[in-house]
């Protein structure tokens, strides 16, 4: 299926936009207006854009059903302030329940029942059930257009950050396991961040990786070996040659068993470095790998 956007309808757009650009952060807006009401509204239209300057956006858009603006929007138009709380699985369901179209001078903080405590150097009040919240102060609001659907950039500068003691150890370091965030993604749908589903993929740092034109034609033409193998293998720093002291008894018997039919030893030479890439050993991979090329 291709699609071109601009056949669609605006709610053709959003849903397949929002299933595809998933899953999304939820910024769980506290603002305030004028007279002091205090507005609680989920957007998952939300994202980190700098760290220094500290600058988050997220997006309350132009309704595509009738092209009215959300309370958020006007609250930071009049009161540029905003207390981002992050999102956990435990506040899902109330979380969702604020983002009902409740009137202006409702407080879904009391229609959600979550707790107000004040915030240090912003007027809108701080989520208490959050684990983390940012005091933010709104630099720009840049309007994408006029039509339903239109959002509405809400550029914020981080002032500062509550962070849950929990979520930290000794060193002041987060623990990315702990958090358990949640993240919206195409309609009704969520997924939660925990231990479960999270994994670490090295970085590669200011030193270059080889590259996967640089892996020797075997190797890429593999039929065992996955892109996410090939990845790993060619994010070596230098072409690994081959160690006189890589002692494995796994690949001797390869070699022993499969040395009258190359073929074959190729294919378990390949099965035994996946085997090995994805228990996160690529050393061990190329040494397997090099006693085949
Ligand atoms: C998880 C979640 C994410 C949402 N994200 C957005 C968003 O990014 N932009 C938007 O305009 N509305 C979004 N909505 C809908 C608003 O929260 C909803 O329109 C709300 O009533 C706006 O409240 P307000 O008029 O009090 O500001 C989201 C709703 C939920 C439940």
């Amino acid at each position: 299926m291709i699609l071109e956007l601009k056949d669609l309808t605006p709610a053709e757009k959003q849903y397949y936009l929002q299933h595809v650009i998933a899953p999304r952060p939820i910024c769980f807006a506290s603002t305030i207006d004028k007279a002091g009401n205090v507005n609680l509204s989920p957007f998952s239209f939300f994202n980190l854009f700098s760290s220094n300057p500290p600058i988050v956006v997220f997006s309350p858009a132009r309704r595509v059903r009738d092209n009215t603006t959300k309370h958020t929007l006007q609250n930071v138009l009049e009161v540029p302030e905003v207390v981002i709380n992050i999102v956990t699985y435990d506040m899902v369901q109330q979380m969702s329940l604020s983002s009902c179209e409740f009137p202006k001078e409702m407080n879904e903080f009391v229609k959600a029942g979550f707790t107000e405590i004040p915030a240090t150097m912003v007027k809108p009040p701080i989520v208490k059930e959050s684990k983390v919240q940012m005091e933010c102060k709104v630099i720009e609001v840049k309007p994408l257009g006029t039509e339903g659907g239109a959002g509405n950039l809400v550029i914020c500068e981080v002032l500062i950050m509550h962070i849950d003691d929990t979520l930290v150890d000794a060193n002041k370091k987060l623990d990315q396991r702990k958090i358990d965030h949640v993240a919206r993604l195409g309609g009704d749908w969520y997924c939660v961040v925990n231990e479960n589903n999270l994994f670490q993929v090295p970085k590669p740092n200011t030193q270059l990786g080889i590259g996967i034109d640089s892996l020797p034609q075997s190797i890429r033409n593999s039929k065992i070996l996955s892109g996410n193998n090939l990845g790993m293998l060619a994010n070596v720093h230098t072409m690994p040659t081959i160690d006189p002291s890589f002692d494995d008894n796994h690949l001797k018997q390869i070699i022993q068993y499969y040395s009258i039919n190359p073929d074959d030893m190729e294919k378990e030479l390949h099965s035994y470095a996946k085997t090995l890439l994805e228990s996160g050993n690529p050393d061990a991979a190329w040494q397997v790998i090099l006693a085949g090329v």
